[in-house]
């Protein structure tokens, strides 16, 4: 697909449901009792691929775009599928899917496309074998295709090396199943929408240290869990891309509604503010323990920061457009801390140094993140995405303020978070 410089971006964009939240919502709402509606529920093939997985499994779920209506069945309504679960691109599937499966009386096996095949899943294969569990890597290389057999678990005290959101909630998630209290203590706090939404159907979650190091979740089993209305807030992820080309594209204003803006993600927002930038957060409403606001933002003068610690595992997926935003931003931008971007749907410290040099960028990759320094003009260059959709879009941002064409391979894979993207970018594009 082929992207021109544009003069400026003006308008507003409604942002579509956090796709963490949506396949929370699917999850969580099959095992409690009785029947979930979700609203403004994320139609990416991440969050389809587990609405799918939920109904081989014996679930009844309606899907009218908009809104998500889920027939519960209860902590132990789960039926054997009659076939593979598919996960297709999603690591949240994966492991927070087999949270729950190593606590079923049947064996699954699940597996998803190449990128999948490739994704550690050794965090969760070691804790949830801790808690008794039956779940092995099928080639033994510690990634998908996984063979799970349901088994009673125990409780355990976790420590995780790596600040992941995924594998909190996968045993937390599995400590719904557990002998006793089961809690995962983590470097820094991830992303706590599990914590919330669990307490939000009737689970008893508590958290220590959200604030500091060693940020710990602490479960205590119930008999059941109960279905709920849900809000799923805008996805900051997605509302990402529109606040930085509000930011680097000259004489632009765009207001980006309803974000949700929980502290556990809003780490773009600070980082916007500290290099400078004119952002405002405007209309802050709360709904099932998540907070959303609409936020403004116009071109500005940048400069550059260090983004290291704590705040990494709140902005993790968005360091692809902070990497383009930071090339627009005078003096250098450090990022460090971040090795898990080498995990993702692609490699993202090597496909986002690889494309934006090829931009004409100048950055440096580095064991855990990467230099940028900002001022130099960027020209259009052919964009191998490698079929990871933050790598897309960052560069479909990148090509707004690049002379000449830039040309995005494979980028339909925006579908995966933001099928809408190319349609709302046009739209805000003058
Ligand atoms: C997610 C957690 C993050 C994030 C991913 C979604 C989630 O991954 O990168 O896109 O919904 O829990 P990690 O938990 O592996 O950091």
């Amino acid at each position: 697909m082929e992207f021109n410089k544009v003069k400026n971006m003006k308008g507003q964009v409604t942002i579509p449901g956090d796709k963490s939240i949506s396949h929370r919502a699917v999850m969580i709402g099959s095992i409690a009792k009785g029947t979930t509606e979700v609203h403004n529920f994320l139609q990416g093939a991440d969050c389809l691929a587990t609405i799918e997985c939920f109904q081989k499994m014996g679930i009844e779920i309606v899907n009218n775009t908009n809104t998500v209506t889920i027939k519960g069945k209860g902590l132990h309504g789960l039926t054997k599928p009659a076939s593979l679960l598919d996960v297709g691109n999603s690591g949240t599937t994966t492991r927070l899917i087999s949270g729950i499966l190593v606590a079923q009386d049947f064996n699954v096996q699940l597996n998803g496309d190449a990128s999948i095949q490739k994704r550690p899943m050794k965090r969760i294969i070691e804790p949830l074998s801790l808690m008794g569990a039956d779940i092995k890597s099928i080639h033994n290389n510690d990634c998908a295709p996984l063979e799970i057999k349901g088994s009673p678990l125990k409780a355990i005290s976790y420590q995780s090396k790596v600040a992941s959101a995924q594998v909190k909630s996968s045993i937390l998630l599995a400590g719904l199943y557990a002998d006793g209290v089961t809690s995962v203590t983590e470097p820094y706090l991830s992303r706590n929408h599990s914590e919330l939404m669990l307490n939000a159907y009737g689970a008893n979650v508590t958290s220590k240290n959200t604030t500091s190091i060693n940020a710990t979740a602490t479960i205590t089993p119930v008999a059941e869990l109960f279905a709920q209305k849900i809000d799923v807030p805008g996805d900051i992820s997605s509302a990402a891309y529109f606040i930085v080309a509000g930011l680097i594209v000259p004489n632009s204003e765009i207001l980006i509604k309803n974000v949700g803006i929980n502290p556990t993600r809003d780490g773009i927002i600070r980082v916007c503010q500290a290099m400078g930038a004119h952002i405002e957060i405007m209309n802050r409403k709360q709904s099932g323990g998540e907070t959303t606001a609409d936020i403004f933002v116009k071109s500005s003068s940048l400069k550059g920061i260090t983004i290291a610690g704590a705040i990494i595992s709140t902005l993790i997926d968005e360091i692809p457009v902070i990497a383009v935003l930071a090339c627009f931003a005078e003096g250098q931008t450090i990022i460090k801390d971040a090795a898990e971007l080498k995990v993702k749907e692609s490699n993202r410290i090597d496909t986002v140094a690889n494309n934006l040099k090829n931009m004409g960028a100048d950055i440096t990759p580095t064991e855990d993140g990467m230099i940028i320094n900002g001022g130099q003009s960027l020209k259009g260059a052919v964009i191998e995405s490698e079929l990871d959709h933050r790598i897309a879009m960052a560069f479909a941002i990148a090509s707004l303020v690049s002379e000449g064409t830039t040309t995005i391979n494979d980028a339909e894979c925006v579908n995966i978070s933001y099928p809408q993207f190319y349609n709302d970018l046009k739209r805000l594009s003058k």
